[in-house]
């Protein structure tokens, strides 16, 4: 069968991890001004200069040779996000920041001019610093109309030049992240449940109504949510590991549950009950919910994990962004993330059987230290054969998804050119098939390398996936 002849292949990236210019042309602060050791914390009173994400690869400069090179490896489709923040640099304002309006629209032109597909995140953890200081973030159902208003402005203007929107990136992170994730101010220890799920909820009613007003503005667009998928394998065959696996893949399928099928499923309702949370729903929440679903399922796929009913038992990995206990019959990268191109065979297909929508894989790949020797042609690249292999052998496992019948629009591998990682902040954790030469003291001149990777990921698109 092989790879559909229109399946978009490309790269995926974040505003606040690459474009830099954090305070240019009228750009407001965001949540990631103010964490220069990544988006855990902690949080400086003001912007830091060891924050590298302040300058980021400084790609607000390089768009154009940076889509070049894209256009190069044959890029069919880019995913980036507008910066809430450049729009409405507080984020609660009526009128928009036409400068941040101006670049989006300059960069948005660039990709066409290659025939490149933009997929644009609404907001990918850069949540205006205003909004988590006078409104604790999502906590406030007030953040429903900004955000209604940021995403008309944008759905608007852009209405003609892009086609596939996500509303929240790996939306279901705001459980283990709620700073960076949700631009929630109040610490995670004082954080109440009640109010984290409140939070949660009013992204949901904000999700679905921005996809609503999104198919009213144009009936063409395709609008997805954005999940951080990770099996949980259970940790034996002992029936209580199993329910703990479940029960820990619930935690995320509530939120694609929710997107795709309109409405609290049963399992957390008990969860709730249990746990003293009442959500408060508005009027029309539900009617808004149930009507407003998503057009296809992303996720983001690095790794997965095991879950245990006696957590006791055994040392659990830091490396993992949603926890969990290491797995025997797996490798991890040098930032302890396991490797496990199979678990994402089996994430497309639990997708896929349980909603039967289109599926985008919208982030996959490997942080890695890289370095930069003399390539064959003189000029200096990488020899990331490591990241060619992880990423081989994950497009291996997705047209063995495909073979099983699973519905996949696309591709996007996290990082296509390096950029400043969002967990801890490094330059030096790196994704990309271009080198960017800048370093975790920020020292570098910005210059761009060709790594081998993308010379082998030029091939993977042309060949359509016959050469993995
Ligand atoms: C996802 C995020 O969690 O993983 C990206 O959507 C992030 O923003 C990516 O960069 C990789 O994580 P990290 O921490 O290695 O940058």
């Amino acid at each position: 069968m092989g790879f559909p002849k229109n399946f978009l292949w490309g790269g995926a990236t974040a505003a606040n991890q690459y474009e830099g210019a954090y305070n240019i042309d009228g750009k407001g602060l965001t949540v990631q001004d103010v964490t220069p050791k990544g988006g855990f914390g902690p949080i400086t009173e003001e912007p830091t200069p060891d924050n590298l994400k302040l300058e980021g690869i400084d790609f607000y400069h390089h768009y154009k040779d940076d889509i070049k090179l894209f256009a190069e490896m044959g890029f069919k489709v880019y995913r980036t996000s507008i910066a809430w923040a450049r729009i409405f640099p507080n984020g609660d304002e009526t009128v928009p920041n036409e400068a941040g309006l101006q670049f989006y629209d300059d960069l948005f032109d660039e990709l066409h001019k290659y025939d490149i597909e933009p997929l644009v995140t609404l907001s990918h953890y850069e949540t205006p610093l205003h909004l988590a200081k006078e409104y604790d973030g999502w906590t406030n159902r007030e953040l429903i109309g900004f955000f209604e208003n940021y995403a008309r402005t944008v759905f608007t203007r852009y209405k003609d030049k892009v086609k596939y929107w996500l509303t929240f990136n790996e939306v279901n992170s705001v459980l283990h992240a709620p700073f960076m994730s949700g631009g929630i101010l109040t610490p995670p220890e004082e954080l109440s449940q009640q109010d984290l799920y409140q939070a949660i909820h009013h992204e949901l009613v904000a999700s679905a109504s921005v996809t609503k007003i999104g198919h009213e503005i144009n009936p063409n667009f395709q609008i997805g949510c954005m999940i951080i998928s990770m099996p949980a394998y259970p940790m034996t065959p002992n029936p209580k590991d199993v329910l703990a696996s479940r029960h820990f893949e619930n935690q995320n399928y509530l939120f694609s549950d929710i997107h795709a099928r309109g409405k609290y499923p049963n399992y957390i309702k008990r969860f709730f009950k249990e746990n003293d949370i009442e959500i408060k729903f508005a009027e029309g929440d539900e009617k808004l919910l149930a009507e407003n679903t998503v057009d296809f399922i992303s996720f983001s796929y690095y790794m997965s994990t095991t879950a245990t009913s006696e957590p006791d038992k055994y040392e659990t990995s830091s490396g993992n962004i949603l926890g969990g206990v290491p797995n025997p019959y797996l490798e991890a990268s040098e930032w302890g993330w396991q490797v496990d191109p199979i678990g994402l065979r089996l994430v497309l297909n639990d997708f896929y059987d349980r909603y039967q929508l289109p599926l985008f894989i919208v982030e996959n790949g490997l942080g890695a230290k890289d370095q930069l020797v003399e390539g064959p042609d003189g000029e200096l690249t990488v020899e990331d054969d490591y990241r060619i292999k992880y990423l081989n052998d994950h497009l291996i496992q997705v047209g063995e998804a495909i073979e099983d019948g699973v519905e996949i629009m696309g591709y996007t591998s996290w990082g296509c050119i390096d950029l400043v990682s969002a967990s801890t902040a490094e330059m030096s954790k790196r994704y990309g098939y271009i080198y960017v030469d800048r370093n975790d003291d920020g020292t570098g001149t910005f210059k761009r390398y060709k790594k081998k990777s993308f010379y082998w990921y030029k091939e993977v698109i042309e060949s359509n996936g016959e050469n993995l």
